[in-house]
């Protein structure tokens, strides 16, 4: 590679940082729902979106078009936006959004992908970036908690804002994953299953569409009490609260949806422990969770799932992260489960079924 070459990607790589601010910017000012108008997404200025923008949060004074501008371009560079060459006089652009741009886009349940963003993106984990390099020299630190003094979950649970963004966020990123799920995947529907348990349920939503997919089953939705008090209704999901490095409320079946990431090997083999104790002969733990590839590519599939990976590290535990199928295995094995197999059902997460 040229010197010129190389300058520029690191230039690039140092500056990335402007992608996920700019699609936080994005979210905040609601560009994708006041692009898509309900379907009709047709090119819009910025000076157009402007207005809407001071018309939708009530603004004294018009917001800047060229900074708008600025925003949807980067974005449109990295496949959110599609900029569209207007041939007026003076020559202006308008965007649209792409299928990209359109996961941002709110449902009539008001979910998208935006929550998510903004969760990924508010001050606490921004603030817990600028110390990750302690969890490179001291896998024991916590980025999150030497940024804050509690960890990220706890933290949440002190604050009422937090924990119900966390709620939309995962919701938004689940309930679209869980719908393609269910679509090919029957290991809800085998024989005998009556009880399903989702352990560390969030608001219970994914549980409430496997229910609704087989009417037959009942749900209970555990997470940490303080998750489960503000949880929404929903028919046949009973919401209960407890610590699944204690117990996990016996069940025919147990799904467990991005959970194991987050937690170191020994942790994951407790939970795991918890699942076998709960789960009846021949039961099964069906998890889904990013699955990394043995060996580095720069595919966007394997960018993304190292992506995550670092977000985990730094808020999470530097401890947890993206494992490999055969770290999965091993880790299925050493808590008592007698086989395991893993379904590659979605570009992000893999189906992992852990057999008692
Ligand atoms: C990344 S979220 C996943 C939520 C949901 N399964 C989904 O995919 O949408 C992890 C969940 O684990 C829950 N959790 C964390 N610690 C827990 C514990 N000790 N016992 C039970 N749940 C816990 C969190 O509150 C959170 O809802």
């Amino acid at each position: 590679m040229e010197d010129k070459e190389a300058r520029l990607t690191m230039m690039h790589l140092a500056n990335l940082i402007s992608v996920p601010m700019a699609l936080h910017t994005a979210v905040k000012l609601d560009l994708p729902d006041l692009i898509w108008q309900g379907g009709a997404n047709l090119p819009i200025s910025p000076a157009q979106l402007a207005s809407l923008i001071r018309a939708k949060f009530s603004l004294a004074t018009e917001p800047d078009a060229v900074n708008l501008q600025r925003i949807l371009r980067l974005l449109a560079g990295h496949g959110v936006f599609e900029e569209v060459p207007d041939h007026g006089n003076p020559p202006a652009k308008a965007f649209r959004l792409t299928d990209v741009g359109r996961t941002l886009v709110s449902d009539d349940q008001g979910l998208s992908l935006g929550a998510y963003v903004l969760q990924h993106h508010q001050d606490a984990l921004v603030q817990a970036w600028t110390c990750l390099h302690e969890s490179v020299i001291d896998s024991s630190q916590e980025a999150f908690k030497k940024a804050h003094g509690v960890s990220a979950y706890e933290y949440y649970g002190k604050d009422s804002a937090c924990n119900s963004l966390m709620q939309r966020a995962m919701s938004g990123v689940s309930v679209p994953f869980v719908r393609a799920l269910l679509e090919s995947y029957d290991g809800f529907g085998s024989e005998g299953l009556k009880t399903v348990v989702d352990v560390g349920g969030s608001s219970g939503s994914c549980l409430a569409m496997i229910l609704q997919r087989y009417p037959g089953l009942q749900g209970i939705n555990f997470d940490l009490p303080e998750v489960v008090a503000d949880a929404p209704r929903y028919q046949g999901v009973t919401h209960m609260g407890g610590n699944m490095f204690e117990s996990v409320p016996a069940g025919d079946a147990i799904f467990m949806k991005w959970v194991l990431t987050t937690w170191s090997d020994d942790e994951c083999k407790k939970i795991l422990e918890n699942c076998q104790k709960a789960l009846p002969e021949k039961g099964k733990v069906i998890a889904c969770e990013p699955v990394v590839p043995e060996n580095t590519d720069n595919s966007e599939r394997t960018r993304a799932l190292l992506a995550g990976d670092i977000f985990v590290m730094a808020t999470y535990s530097a401890k947890g992260k993206h494992r490999t199928e055969s770290e999965y295995r091993n880790i299925g094995v050493a808590a008592g489960f007698t086989n395991f197999r893993a379904l590659y059902v979605d570009h992000f997460y893999t189906l992992l079924e852990f057999i008692k």
